[in-house]
């Protein structure tokens, strides 16, 4: 099957509603999300392959809520540990390449350098694990298969802390975050581009399989949490802006009930060896977000 039709899973996600506006003149693309399409339900997977007969299958849902998936396990191992499996049999049984996103929190944070993609993955948490399990069903199923592994995504639409921040740096005059997290922001249209180009040249490599894998895909560049928050409220307009300077914490004074990695910068060379593609750095696609 060619690139004449997509099937994209979570059109109203960051990542997905970018995806729907850079691939609408690459092919035709049929979208989805909850509740049209439920990730729980195998049923309402192979039904929405089967009647789309897309030649690629693009899964931008997940289940996000990091913390919450500590009180929700089965909920997020069934769309995010199990349902990629089942994406990845019918992508397997219909010749279609299926494009899956991953996450940095599937690594432990004990590094001191760029994770690579062949370093040992050790979640700390339920959603981590359930990712986890997503990337090892899809290789298993032995379809033709992209995974890009993604951090800390942030937008100018959806639910991200670039929003949250520039909405509190609204409400108050005070702003702590931790500052001992490190790791990639990247602009969620950075990545739909890339996966656009990956494809695109997987398409034209005549073999939709020809660079199956894992690669990393992250802006250039790390910083921190506080970091990131400090440059996002310095690029706000001044007017409506009570936070001048946010304040920089250690985790310990911020519980929450995941604990996410200290360290989770993830190395993009072999996206770059491959492809031919290397995002720009964190800050300068803050910039261009904060301009649109
Ligand atoms: N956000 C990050 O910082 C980050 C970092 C690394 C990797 N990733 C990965 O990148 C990918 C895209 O993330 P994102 O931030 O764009 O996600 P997002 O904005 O949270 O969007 C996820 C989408 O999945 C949908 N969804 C949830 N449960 C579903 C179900 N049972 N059936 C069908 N759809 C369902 C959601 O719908 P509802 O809104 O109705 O629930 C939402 O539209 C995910 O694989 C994620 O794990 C994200």
């Amino acid at each position: 099957m060619g690139l004449s039709r997509i099937l994209l899973i979570g059109k109203v996600g960051q990542v997905g509603w970018e995806l729907r506006r850079t691939l609408a003149p690459m092919a035709q693309v049929v979208c989805v999300d909850f509740p049209e399409i439920d990730l729980t339900n195998g049923d309402s997977i192979r039904q929405w392959v089967a009647q789309t007969r897309p030649g690629i299958v693009i899964n931008a849902a997940a289940y996000t809520a990091v913390d919450k998936a500590e009180s929700e396990q089965d909920r997020a191992m069934k769309i995010n540990g199990v349902a990629p499996g089942i994406l990845a049999e019918e992508a397997k049984k219909s010749g279609a390449l299926l494009v899956h996103y991953s996450t940095d929190y599937v690594f432990d944070g004990t590094k001191t350098k760029p994770y690579v993609e062949i370093d040992a993955p050790n979640p700390l948490g339920a959603y981590g694990r359930s990712k986890l399990a997503g990337d090892e069903a899809v290789r298993a199923a032995g379809c033709a298969h992209l995974i890009f592994r993604l951090c800390w995504v942030y937008g100018a639409r959806g639910q991200n802390f670039m929003l949250t921040m520039m909405r509190l740096a609204r409400e108050r005059a005070k702003l702590r975050v931790v500052s001992d997290q490190v790791g990639c922001p990247t602009w969620s249209r950075m990545i739909a581009e890339t996966t656009a180009q990956a494809v695109r040249q997987a398409f034209a490599a005549g073999d939709p399989g020809a660079f199956t894998g894992t690669y990393h895909l992250a802006a250039s560049g790390a910083t921190s949490w506080h970091a990131f928050a400090q440059a996002i409220v310095d690029l706000m307009p001044a007017e409506g802006r009570k936070c001048t300077r946010v304040e920089a914490i250690p985790s310990s004074e911020y519980p929450t009930p995941t604990r996410r990695p200290a360290y989770s910068v993830l190395g993009c060379d072999k996206l770059e060896r491959t492809f031919g593609l290397r995002l720009p750095n964190w800050e300068e696609s803050l910039k261009q977000v904060l301009e649109v």
